[in-house]
């Protein structure tokens, strides 16, 4: 009998936060009139709307989303669950937050967070038919000749039977209103092209973790209160 064995895997989180109505409501409006009074001149047409690159990088700020980061941080706790980590040697920080506003075809080209280390997306406002959230794997372990799994012309003869999760390059993650999907920040990503969007409404973040004690202990950043700053 032969077997296959699965290592090295990505592990993304899916969870459901569940917000009372006027809440998401009050969420909505605050990022609806965010878009309309930041400045629109650096906006390419097609790319959706995004907070960070509009002046609102620091949404933990405003109140009317304190009850939101107190359910994400629930959920990335879990998340470290899930790689054994013992929590209580970590500090964790939201370093930056915003939103994200998506109107007809427009999309989020594949990106990563490199100055981070965990990131989420989290669905406020989101209809079936909207754009998803898709992954972009960067190290394919599998694709044992280079382009294999990426290559059009490869695509179009066929060379595949099926595309399944063992042969494919990215893949779109069927999130609801009200999911979070919590991943690794270095994790390309983007949302789909070419779909209808009706104020898709999406909140990001990127989380920093850094060690609480940092004696006898390398490679996990030190806690933020021991750094100084230069005098410069
Ligand atoms: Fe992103």
């Amino acid at each position: 009998m032969s077997k296959i064995y699965n290592f090295f895997p990505l592990s993304i989180y899916r969870g459901k936060i569940e917000l009372p109505e006027n809440t998401k409501k009050e969420m909505v409006k605050e990022i609806i009139s965010m878009k309309e009074t930041s400045d629109q001149g650096l906006k390419p047409s097609q790319n959706a709307w995004t907070g960070d690159t509009h002046g609102y990088e620091y949404l933990f700020q405003n109140k009317k989303f304190r009850t939101f980061y107190e359910e994400v941080e629930k959920h990335v706790i879990k998340y470290m669950d899930h790689f054994e980590l013992d929590v209580s040697k970590l500090d964790f920080y939201f370093q930056r937050s915003w939103a994200t506003l998506s109107n007809s075809k427009e999309h989020i080209s594949p990106h990563d967070h490199s100055q981070s280390n965990l990131s989420f997306a989290y669905y406020l406002k989101k209809q079936p038919g909207d754009s998803k959230l898709v992954l972009v794997d960067k190290s394919k372990h599998n694709e044992f000749i280079p382009q294999l799994f990426t290559s059009p012309s490869i695509n179009r003869n066929k060379i595949f039977k099926k595309r399944t999760l063992n042969n494919t390059p990215r893949i779109n993650i069927e999130a609801e209103e009200d999911d979070i999907i919590i991943f690794p920040s270095k994790t390309l990503h983007g949302t789909e092209k070419n779909i209808n969007n009706n104020d898709r409404i999406s909140i990001s973040a990127d989380i920093s973790v850094l060690a609480k004690e940092s004696k006898n202990l390398e490679h996990l950043t030190p806690p933020f209160a021991e750094w100084k700053k230069f005098n410069k």
